[in-house]
């Protein structure tokens, strides 16, 4: 294999930017909440964060642990850890694909903010009744001719910025973009304090509520948990292969999980207050950020510019978020196959596009209702999110953390996580959790969802 340098971050806050753009993206402002509207609130708010703390954090710090070691993206990195026969590349390859499907319909939604944008600059909601403005997303999702056009521009940008090289063009954007990503989001908190729904919409997201808690809350808690973090899949695990020995793997990974965790919280204090102000559907499901959050700004003294604002910024942390999905498929290739980086690039890239063309029609009438028919009630798109999500992420993670707790020899592990830290004094309650409370927890929310646990719970 070529010893081509692969090239490092180029400082120290450049990993954290990237990763932080990678974490924070429509899984915290359009996944999260609308899970948390479908799964009752409270409660599910609960589960997620306990995943995160308990499940994600350590997960991460695995993750990206092995790729610094490995200086890889996921499958030379098994190889080069375990051997190039090692059985273990098959993860690597299940991420990879976890990835390309992830990317797929990711691209899909990032158009529907590109669009969101463009409307609130032409100033479609201004003086709409939430009835008018929950159509407009109904109509946007049921036209095929739309979607595919933002889709694909999405696509075309996400490979322009990848073939260039991740490490250069977001650093710049990323440090200027994310913290005004967060002031707004900050000033729309404050704002909805004065809205009427205000103390209902905060006790729907705070005050656990266990009407709804099935096998499904926990599975779909621990799958949101893992698909806002960027965890399972090896993105993370591809950024730090950009890493250097003194960077600080444990606190970086605590940065990233606050902020991702922040924004996802916020993103709730936001749209839940406006929910039940104007008496709109919690239960929606993709739609509720595209419906209750123009519904807000119609209402809102500046409301245009602020639209504007909200739906740009949010496209631009689906960027950061698709690149990373984007650069571990073309990474492997590159890896792997040793084609050029712009070769790799166009030919994946390309490859998902087609695969997601799948995904911008699914709202459909005549797609929907015909692949319905086949999986229970989910439309495609609904259908590979799902999958991807709920099932293929936690499992790269359960396999993540018994490769590093388990597989890799102490020695390694330790000396990789004390590197250029100053928190290594706390790598044996971070060993415990990796070796025991993920892959015994992971493993439970799958057992009971595929009701292995139900004997416990009968009476
Ligand atoms: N975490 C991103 C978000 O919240 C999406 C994402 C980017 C992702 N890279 C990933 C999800 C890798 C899973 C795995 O929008």
């Amino acid at each position: 294999m070529a010893t081509t340098d692969r090239g490092h971050f180029g400082s120290r806050l450049g990993f954290i930017l990237a990763a932080a753009g990678s974490a924070v993206g429509l899984g915290n402002i359009w996944k999260f909440p609308y899970e948390t509207g479908e799964n009752g609130g409270g409660f599910f708010v609960l589960v997620y964060l306990v995943c995160v703390v308990l499940i994600g954090f350590p997960v991460m710090v695995a993750e990206i642990l092995v790729g610094r070691r490995a200086q890889r993206s996921p499958v030379g990195a098994f190889g080069r850890l375990r051997g190039e026969e090692s059985a273990w590349r098959v993860l690597g390859w299940l991420g990879v694909i976890t990835g390309f499907i992830i990317l797929s319909y990711y691209s899909v939604v990032a158009g529907w903010s590109m669009n969101y944008a463009l409307m609130s600059v032409v100033g479609v909601f201004t003086d709409r009744a939430p009835d008018e403005i929950s159509a407009m997303f109904t109509t946007l999702y049921g036209s095929w001719g739309i979607n595919v056009f933002w889709h694909l521009l999405f696509m075309g940008m996400v490979v322009g910025i990848v073939i260039g090289g991740v490490k250069k063009g977001i650093e710049a954007w990323a440090r200027l973009l994310m913290p005004a990503l967060f002031v707004l989001l900050t000033f729309l908190v404050a704002y909805s304090f004065i809205l009427p729904g205000h103390a209902d919409g905060l006790a729907f997201v705070f005050k656990p509520n266990l009407d709804k808690v099935s096998e499904k809350t926990f599975f779909e808690g621990l799958g949101t948990a893992f698909f806002s973090l960027s965890l399972g899949m090896g993105a993370l695990l591809t950024y730090g292969s950009y890493l250097r020995k003194d960077d600080d793997v444990p606190k970086s990974a605590m940065i990233i999980t606050g902020l991702d965790t922040l924004v996802a919280f916020m993103a709730c204090m936001i749209m839940f207050p406006v929910i039940f102000s104007y008496g709109m559907e919690a239960t929606q499901g993709p739609g509720l950020v595209f419906v209750s959050m123009p519904v807000a700004f119609s209402q809102m003294p500046g409301g245009i510019a602020l639209a504007i604002f909200f739906f740009l910024l949010l496209f631009f942390a689906a960027l950061t978020s698709g690149i990373s999905l984007l650069e571990v498929v073309t990474s492997t290739v590159v890896d792997q196959l040793g084609w050029s980086r712009r070769k790799a690039t166009l030919w994946t890239g390309g490859l998902i596009a087609l695969f997601g063309l799948a995904s911008a029609i699914s709202g459909t009438e005549w797609f929907s209702s015909n692949w319905q028919v086949l999986f229970g009630g989910k439309n495609f798109f609904d259908t590979i999110d799902y999958l991807a999500s709920n099932w293929f992420l936690p499992l790269g993670g359960l396999f993540m953390s018994v490769f590093v707790g388990w597989v890799m020899p102490r020695d390694a592990v330790q000396d990789e996580f004390r590197s250029g830290s100053t928190w290594g004094g706390l790598f044996s309650v971070w060993y415990f959790f990796l070796r025991f409370v993920c892959p015994v927890g992971i493993a439970l929310v799958f057992l009971y969802k595929v009701g292995a646990l139900n004997f416990l719970l009968t009476k």
